[in-house]
């Protein structure tokens, strides 16, 4: 049975029992601030949980792609997936544990559905605590269908109880069920939830009759509610007698796609199908959230950053497999050729997903390559000394310096058997964070978080700029915020009207002279009053006494700022500004890039 097959299979069944069949919603929340991206078919449907009448029904069913990168590195074994999609019925105050685990076990054993056999399943229950009782209920109703005591397993609630994405929310325990892969176990300790491949998860029934409250407490809910979540990758892999999620039609075009550009195969090694099960996840994760109906793009904050984080992961692990540059494309289509016909919205927007991971990878591979032989270096000489732990200021100055995301730095380090002083990071970060702030406009923090070569160029040109806009509009105009991404910048100042043409060419023109005249970039720390008294623009008067930075480029401008910046402005490319446009009351808004410098 195919995953197409599946999913019609799935919405027919719960449809033939009473349940009205609703679209999925996008991968990014509306209106929920606890989650970054949709991690369970339940999220868009919290209201509903909660009491809210659903305009459909109490019996709904659907499909849902979810992202969930908690587990991101896991990805790479046998079932462990960013992406996937949810098959899920609901009940909102309608049916409850007898109905649904009974629809279940009909669903999963039926020779009319999937057929698998009873013998094959084990399910897992909710073991009870302090807060919540053992769910004898549900361990009944399992033993009624024919589930052995020996294959009924009473967990946790780590394990068997569904919470809240966020501190507050409804949950309740859950009962899952997991098909045998037929491997032999791997140890005494091999059970539902063990990592060997042994005992897939296909499914999970939630009896949402708690709301988690602010302090902590479940208090019952109006309405018990079901939530239910059947993967289609897992249980595809199921029912097509594979041992690993990669095998099914779901993944094999672009295992095909990365076969054929890396003259590799998948099972060379177990490195090789590491590397290969990652590419595949990340690419097709990446696609979905680039083509999502409110497409985003890579940046620094919240999902543009996971979105970066899969993009340069991925990348990372295609080197290992030798894939060259522009690797993504054939993935990315094979991905959108996949799923086109379910996820219209992954063709609409296929040249856009091709294009930002094209550039999201450019952007990487200068970066990573430079952080690469760098860290290759510094670990090279731990080894020789005998050291196992990297230092939180080196995997500061990857990071400040590359760009090099700490997780990588400590993935490599795992490589290599080298650990990092993960709190040492924080601490140079937290400073590094500091001093940034300190006598900067805050707007700043957003943008230069990151402090990659980009942004730090783009964070000079802001200077320039500054100094540019005062010399040719004059001296009222005063810096109102600044927001820096990788790709661009984006400054506001105080200014009563529209900027004309004529001022916007003599302003980048400006700009560009002191780009041209390759001015060096100075660094003193001085009081706020000396600063000021050496003329020096600053954004806040900041306490008496306090110790700032002063940045001076060359003669042309000197302000108070938290750095970091380039060291020479010849270093910056040619300024181009995209957008002069308001902001608010008497404040003008400025987009403007930096083309790459000639090298
Ligand atoms: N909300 C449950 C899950 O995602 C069904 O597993």
């Amino acid at each position: 049975m195919t995953a197409n097959e599946l999913r019609e299979m799935y919405l027919g069944f719960f449809g033939s029992k009473g349940h009205a069949i609703i679209s999925g919603a996008s991968l990014i929340p509306q209106n929920d601030p606890t989650v970054l991206f949709t991690t369970a078919g339940m999220h868009p449907l919290v209201p509903y949980l909660l009491g809210e009448p659903h305009p459909a029904g109490k019996r709904l069913a659907n499909r849902q792609k979810c992202v969930r990168t908690g587990d991101i590195d896991d990805v790479g074994d046998v079932s462990h997936l960013t992406f996937f999609e949810m098959l899920g019925n609901w009940s909102f105050g309608d049916y409850f544990k007898q109905e649904a685990i009974a629809w279940s076990f009909e669903f999963l054993t039926s020779k009319s559905c999937l057929g698998f056999s009873p013998d094959k399943l084990s399910v897992t229950v909710f073991r009870g605590n302090e807060s919540a009782p053992r769910d004898e209920e549900s361990i009944s109703i399992w033993k009624s269908l024919g589930i052995p005591e020996s294959r009924i397993y009473a967990l946790p609630m780590e394990d068997n109880w569904w919470g809240p994405a966020g501190k507050t929310g409804p949950c309740g325990p859950d009962t899952e069920m997991f098909v045998d892969a037929g491997k032999a176990a791997c140890g005494p300790a091999c059970r539902p939830g063990c990592r060997c491949g042994k005992y897939f998860e296909v499914w999970n029934d939630v009896f949402m009759q708690y709301n988690k409250t602010e302090d902590g407490r479940y208090e019952r809910l109006r309405q018990r509610n079901v939530d239910t979540g059947m993967g289609v990758e897992r249980t595809a892999a199921m029912l097509q007698g594979k041992a690993t999620v990669f095998e099914t039609e779901l993944f094999a075009a672009t295992i095909d796609a990365i076969e054929s550009s890396s003259g590799k195969r998948m099972t060379e090694s177990p490195e090789t199908a590491r590397a290969f099960r990652v590419v595949a996840d990340h690419a097709r994760s990446a696609a979905f959230i680039l083509g999502d109906e409110q497409g985003i793009s890579p940046s620094n904050l919240g999902q543009g950053y996971v979105l970066r984080r899969l993009v340069r992961r991925a990348a990372r692990f295609a080197k290992q497999i030798g894939l060259k540059d522009g690797f993504f494309d054939p993935l990315a289509r094979s991905v959108v050729a996949g799923y086109r016909r379910f996820y219209p919205e992954l063709a609409a927007n296929e040249e856009r997903i091709v294009k930002e991971l094209a550039d999201e990878e450019a952007k990487f591979e200068k970066t990573l390559s430079r952080g690469l032989v760098e860290l290759e270096k510094v670990m090279g000489q731990m080894k020789a000394h005998g050291q196992t732990s990297l230092s939180g200021r080196v995997a500061f100055r990857l990071y400040d310096t590359y760009g090099f995301p700490v997780e990588f730095t400590e993935e490599i380090g795992r490589e290599n058997g080298i650990g990092i002083d993960r709190e040492g990071f924080e601490k140079a970060f937290q400073k590094h964070r500091e001093v940034s702030k300190q006598g900067s406009d805050k707007a700043f923090k957003g943008g230069l978080a990151d402090a990659s070569v980009e942004t730090t160029r783009l964070h000079t040109a802001t200077h320039l700029l500054h100094r540019s806009l005062r010399m040719v509009l004059g001296e009222h105009v005063a810096q109102k915020g600044s927001n820096i991404t990788v790709e661009r910048l984006r400054f506001d100042f105080s200014h009563p009207q529209k900027m004309t043409e004529e001022e916007l060419r003599k302003v980048e023109a400006l700009v560009n002279e002191a780009i041209a005249k390759k001015l060096p970039v100075s660094m003193n720390v001085a009081t706020m009053e000396e600063a000021k008294a050496d003329g020096a623009t600053a954004l806040f008067t900041g306490k008496y006494g306090e110790q700032v930075k002063v940045y001076t480029i060359g003669d042309f401008s000197k302000e108070v700022c938290g750095g970091p910046h380039a060291r020479n402005t010849g270093e910056l490319g040619r300024f181009k500004i995209l957008k002069e446009e308001a902001s608010s009351a008497g404040v003008r808004r400025i987009r403007a890039v930096l083309a790459p410098p000639q090298v």
